[in-house]
């Protein structure tokens, strides 16, 4: 019954988790709220807000689970991919923990550890996917329809060939003046406006791969032809705006995840990623489950956007497996699986 204690730091989320065996003690997360007033994260601030939180956040996540750090059998730790700065507070913190306790170390991939989220037990009624299941892995980074045949067999079907959707996203709320991160604003808004009333084109590219630079660009011209007209369009249509351009983009996510389903004759799907704590694509996922027969996983909202217990399943597979890191390991910023 190994006690993991995990660390997630590769973007501007400090968290710590702890996980025995597959079942999750504490998940304590700090969000860093000093990006807003830029519009986007700011590589340097963001490693020092870690180097603050790390601390406090891995005490906490140690006392919320209601165990001595003497308990800990194993730490887990982001290797990447990320920004440098931020992966370095982690990688670091992980590595003198290990050495201090005297205990292995293991690395994980974010992007895995995004997909093996589904897998975190809350209690032993905890329902978890069987394989093989398709996962729509949909972050602020990446956007991929990945077959999982096994923990760490994940064949990639199809990845974006420019932007990922969260990208997308959070560039429409910027054109909109909403802020930072702008996939929960939009999602907000959203809730009141008619989906279908504008239209975006979308791309037609082959196979399970996505495009999201196009659509970003049909967007902003078409705010920049309405405000000609009109200088108070955005805000006379702002719960429209964000519901159309909301479903052109999940409408692009599920038909290309449908596809696939379908070619593959796979029957479970899951989604991961921040974005799929938008409530659209959940809704409509859920629908299209039903109407096809899926079995359908959806994380909780705690699970969605980055967190350490997602670092600390992964971890629990790897540690199973004896698959244990080097304390001369660096981090790296970018690659797959
Ligand atoms: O997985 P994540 O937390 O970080 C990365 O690994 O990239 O994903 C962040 C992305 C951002 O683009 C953010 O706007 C988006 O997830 N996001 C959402 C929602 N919550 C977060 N997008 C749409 N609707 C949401 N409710
Ligand atoms: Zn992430």
């Amino acid at each position: 019954m190994p006690i993991i204690l995990a660390i997630e730091s590769s973007c501007d989320d400090t968290s710590a988790a702890v996980l025995q065996n597959d079942m999750i003690l504490s998940n304590e997360i700090a969000t860093q709220k000093v990006h807003q007033q830029y519009g986007g994260v700011v590589p340097e601030l963001a490693s020092r807000a870690h180097q603050q939180n790390i601390i406090p956040v891995v005490d906490a996540a140690i006392k919320n689970a209601g165990i001595d750090k003497k308990d800990i059998n194993a730490v887990a730790f982001t290797r990447g991919p990320g920004l440098l700065g931020s992966l370095l507070v982690g990688v670091s913190f992980a590595k003198s923990f290990s050495q201090a306790l005297d205990i292995p170390l293991v690395e994980v991939n974010h992007l895995q550890a995004h997909v093996l989220s589904h897998f975190i037990k809350e209690n032993d009624s905890s329902v978890v996917p069987k394989f093989p299941f398709i996962c729509l892995l949909v972050s602020g980074g990446h956007t991929q329809i990945i077959l999982l045949k096994d923990y760490f067999d994940m064949e990639i079907l199809g990845n974006t060939i420019d932007d990922a959707a969260g990208e997308a996203i959070d560039k429409a709320a910027k054109v909109m003046d909403l802020g930072y991160p702008g996939g929960p604003i939009i999602d907000k808004l959203a809730k009141d406006g008619d989906p279908l009333k504008f239209k975006f084109a979308t791309p037609n590219i082959k196979g399970y791969d996505y495009s999201f630079s196009g659509i970003k660009t049909s967007f902003l011209y078409f705010l920049r032809d309405q405000l000609v007209d009109n200088p108070n369009f955005i805000q006379e249509n702002i719960n429209d705006l964000c519901a159309s351009i909301q479903h052109c983009i999940v409408s692009f996510l599920l038909k290309k995840l449908q596809k696939a389903m379908k070619d593959t004759g796979v029957r479970q799907v899951a989604i991961a990623g921040g974005v799929s704590a938008n409530s659209y694509l959940r809704s409509q996922l859920t629908e299209l489950g039903k109407k096809n027969k899926w079995d359908v996983f959806i994380p909780k909202f705690q699970f969605c956007t980055d967190n350490a217990a997602m670092v600390g399943i992964a971890g629990f597979f790897k540690y199973l497996n004896n698959d244990f890191a080097d304390i001369s390991l660096p981090p790296y910023t970018r690659g797959m699986m």
